[in-house]
């Protein structure tokens, strides 16, 4: 009986350090950026015909380049991806927040050449949204 009640303790343990591992990973994960609700959905509505979701497993190209760890890359500068523009190459642009904000609100304005085949985003809360959802799949 003693000795039943050490094995089960150690089962215990066991399966105990199991959860505590588990659970660490999640808070790593979760430290990597809360998915943003609304970007996630305007990224699923209105980029992801072309673009792959950068939040998710997969990093490939569509139509338009793999945005995973977008932020800090400079536009234009992905290699595997051929298509990209002169006018992106030549940009000069680096991504950040602010420079995703300007591009994404009028691409053709902001880059007149880019072949991103997209009006833009007029609503600056569906900017910011959606480029929180970059910047978490910037982190992963
Ligand atoms: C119709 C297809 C299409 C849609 C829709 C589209 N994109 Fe693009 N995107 C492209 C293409 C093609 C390029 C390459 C542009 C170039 O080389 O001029 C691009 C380039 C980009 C780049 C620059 C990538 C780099 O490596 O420099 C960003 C950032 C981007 N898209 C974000 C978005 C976001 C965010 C959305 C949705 C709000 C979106 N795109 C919607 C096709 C699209």
């Amino acid at each position: 009986m003693g000795l039943f009640g050490l094995n089960s303790l150690g089962l215990l343990t066991g399966i105990f350090g199991t959860c505590l591992s588990a659970a660490a990973q999640e808070a790593s994960d979760e430290g990597a950026g809360i998915l943003d609700p609304l970007g996630g959905r305007i990224f699923a509505q209105r980029c992801a015909a072309c673009h792959i979701d950068p939040n998710s497993q997969i990093d490939a190209p569509r139509v338009g380049p793999s945005l995973k760890g977008i932020m800090g890359r400079t536009a234009g500068d992905l290699p595997g991806f051929e298509r990209f523009s002169p006018a992106l190459i030549n940009s000069g642009i680096v991504w950040s927040e602010v420079e995703l904000d300007v591009y994404l609100a009028n691409p053709r304005a902001y880059v007149p050449g880019t072949i991103m085949a997209f009006a833009g985003l007029s609503d600056e809360t569906e900017r910011a949204a959606v480029i929180a959802y970059l910047g978490t799949g910037s982190q992963r």
